[in-house]
């Protein structure tokens, strides 16, 4: 559970360097590496890092995702798209990395229920983001998910566009081997300071991961808080 407050600058590099890190602790243990990514744009930079590394066994990753909007595949505002073109800019997928999408565009139902089916027991390195209502992944504010204990994909609706989500649900998230929160910019000082001391915000589910932010997303966090960092 540490805490990461780094520049604005330097906040793309620290949590690139955190994932090749934690993906080479894995695999010094493990044949494959199971990775969930988070969706949005905080973690754009950081995968386009990732992208330009020469030391990732792509061919011993599984890919997984933590959260879907409901949208064709190919539309901007899907995360698997995102996230492919920002690792895989040339579109060649290395041969031996399976990717397991979240097929959002068709029936929500079924397809978490068919996400269940591929998700490992436990993944190894999941990374999530914190929305400026302190969601995360697509886990709302008063959202059903958050109480959800034994289904480890369900079906959400979002407080914002698009609407219709999956999400992985907080089982999922504190089973995790090793989790990264990361949170920049002063829009969401206000989302981590009431996830430390609020349970009923969505991103306290994540508590006992790494948190990493910019110092404009620890600003509104009180002195005894900051010592946590
Ligand atoms: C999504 C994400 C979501 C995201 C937060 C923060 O599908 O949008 O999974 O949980 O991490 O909304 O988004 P930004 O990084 O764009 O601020």
């Amino acid at each position: 559970m540490d805490r990461f407050i780094v520049d604005p600058v330097e906040f793309a590099a620290q949590a690139e360097r955190w994932i090749g890190d934690r993906i080479h602790l894995v695999l010094e243990s493990s044949r494959r590496c199971y990775l969930m990514l988070a969706g949005g744009s905080t973690p754009l930079p950081i995968y386009q890092r990732l992208a330009m590394r020469k030391d990732i066994p792509w061919s011993r990753i599984d890919l997984f995702f933590g959260d879907e909007r409901c949208v064709p595949v190919n539309t901007s505002e899907n995360n698997y798209t995102m996230v492919m073109r920002s690792l895989f800019p040339d579109g060649d997928r290395p041969d031996g990395m399976n990717v397991y999408r979240m097929c959002g565009e068709e029936n929500p139902d079924k397809a978490a229920e068919v996400y269940e089916l591929v998700l490992p027991e436990r993944i190894d390195i999941l990374l999530l983001g914190v929305g400026d209502d302190g969601h995360t992944a697509s886990i709302f504010p008063g959202s059903a998910a958050l109480d959800e204990e034994k289904r480890r994909v369900m079906p959400a609706i979002a407080a914002k566009p698009p609407l219709q989500r999956l999400t992985i649900t907080p089982p999922v998230i504190q089973s995790a081997r090793y989790l990264l929160v990361m949170v920049q910019g002063e829009g969401k000082a206000d989302a981590v300071r009431r996830a430390l001391v609020d349970r009923s915000v969505p991103a306290a589910i994540a508590l006992d991961g790494d948190w990493m932010m910019d110092t404009q997303a620890a600003r509104a966090l009180p002195e005894d808080q900051r010592l946590g960092f």
